[in-house]
């Protein structure tokens, strides 16, 4: 691989000789012995980590833009959430939540539904351990509710890997292929993508189009009636970073009251700030009423403990006493993270550097990188689309005549990471950029001259 000097960043010295001998020697073990499912795109081996900055163990440094898929909301071993892990682990690190309450899941479902929560509309909170099992209790809870069977879930989407949960996933077929039978009743319908717009439509025109089309199954295969719930990710993740048009997300509202099903927003990926709002249909208010009534959350929720939250209204969340729950989820460690996330994330707690709240800083560095990326667009003709919306961002590439180019994705992928950027894929010819939000604007310069030299020996 080759070396880079860059200018000194603030913090540790970007440094890349990949793959170094110790990296090299763990690599292997762990190809010996771990999961031949696990996908290793680049040889990288972390030690240790500081703010927005990946060591490896040969001493490598590297500048984290893809945060382990939009997860290390505040950067590694932040001081504020590693105090608040500390603390908790050294009281108790497990009762059991299915069981007995714990002030500090008590405090953390209090502080959540905040975000949601709107004059006489009550929210209640389920806890567990990843996004899948959000996923999963979201449509268990949408089927009791309702006492319908049917999902709709959207082609290009990911929910996560266990059975309902891949089932719903609409992105790639390796990740159904042999597993099946999967969970029957379940419908996916196209997603309107304003890059590639579905069904025949235009940009401006893809979200009536698919609005439609739901409607045209109600008439002559599904019963509307027999639908439980529609689940959508807000801003589509792991199908290539895309925002949707202004107007969907109300009209998939107003849809899904015309007809009594659930709206389910998977926020998992794009959730917990990273757009800049805490949750990314919150960027569609001002369009019309988008409330859910039911959202996923994990990934960003705790800078990397694992923990998610189903999050349903009070009205919604009527399964009975015993009728769901986890050994471990909702573990008051995790939790003590998550408090310790949402401090910075709403700015209880300052991150210098940062303005008033990680939130805002996503949405500010989120703009300048976007408009950086944007002057890049007009000067590469195979990157496509620059797309996105805070620290949420998405650079598709395409050959000349427009189709992806998932081949030159791979090969900007694999020079940027060569240069010092931990980068990561999505959708078929897709980078995503997706930094812990405490990404300063000095860094996000370091990662756009990766980009900038990568893009240009391209050419
Ligand atoms: C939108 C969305 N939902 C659900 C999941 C599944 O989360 P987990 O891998 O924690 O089960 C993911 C993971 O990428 C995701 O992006």
């Amino acid at each position: 691989m080759e070396m880079t000097t860059l200018p000194k960043p603030r913090q540790p010295e970007l440094k890349t000789a990949l793959p170094g001998p110790k990296t090299a020697e763990i690599m292997a073990r762990d190809a010996q012995h771990l999961s031949t499912s696990y996908m290793r795109p680049y040889p990288f081996v972390p030690d240790h980590g500081e703010g927005v900055w990946l060591t490896d163990v040969d001493g490598n440094t590297m500048l984290d833009f893809f945060a382990g898929i939009a997860v290390s909301t505040t950067g590694h071993a932040h001081p504020h959430v590693v105090q608040a892990v500390q603390e908790q682990i050294t009281k108790f690190s497990h009762v059991c939540l299915t069981d007995y309450p714990q002030e500090i899941t008590t405090s953390l479902a209090e502080r959540l539904v905040k975000h949601v929560e709107r004059p006489g509309e009550k929210w209640r909170v389920f806890l567990g351990n990843s996004g899948a099992e959000a996923v999963e209790a979201a449509v268990k809870l949408a089927r009791n509710h309702t006492g319908r069977t049917h999902v709709i879930s959207t082609m290009g989407s990911f929910h996560g890997r266990t059975y309902g949960a891949i089932t719903l996933t609409g992105s790639k077929t390796k990740y159904k292929r042999g597993f099946g039978p999967l969970l029957p009743n379940v419908s996916h319908v196209p997603y309107p993508n304003p890059f590639r717009p579905p069904l025949g439509s235009t940009p401006e025109t893809c979200g009536q189009a698919v609005i439609d089309h739901i409607e045209s199954l109600f008439v002559g295969i599904l019963p509307a009636d027999e639908v439980a719930a529609i689940i959508i990710e807000p801003m589509q993740g792991e199908g290539g970073y895309i925002v949707p048009p202004a107007d969907f997300l109300p009209k998939l509202r107003a849809l899904c009251d015309k007809y009594g099903i659930m709206l389910i927003f998977d926020e998992v990926q794009a959730g917990m700030g990273r757009t800049g709002k805490m949750f990314s249909f919150q960027q569609f208010e001002q369009y019309g009423d988008v409330q859910p009534d039911i959202i996923t959350l994990a990934k960003g929720i705790a800078s990397g403990l694992p923990i998610s939250a189903m999050l349903a209204k009070e009205s919604v969340m009527t399964w009975p006493v015993g009728s769901h729950g986890s050994t471990f989820g909702g573990n008051p460690v995790a939790a003590a993270a998550a408090h310790a996330t949402l401090d910075l994330l709403e700015g209880e707690v300052k991150h210098p550097g940062c303005g008033e709240s990680l939130m805002e800083n996503a949405a500010q560095v989120g703009a300048y990188i976007m408009a950086e990326l944007k002057k890049m667009q007009a000067e590469f003709p195979f990157l496509g689309d620059v797309r996105g919306q805070g620290l949420f961002i998405g650079l598709e590439f395409v050959k000349p005549d427009g189709s992806p180019d998932g081949k030159l994705r791979d090969r900007a992928s694999l020079a940027m990471f060569g240069k010092g950027l931990l980068n990561l894929d999505c959708g078929e010819a897709v980078i995503r950029i997706s930094p812990p939000l405490i990404l300063t604007r000095e860094e996000a310069e370091t990662g756009l001259k990766i980009m900038r030299e990568t893009l240009a020996s391209l050419n």
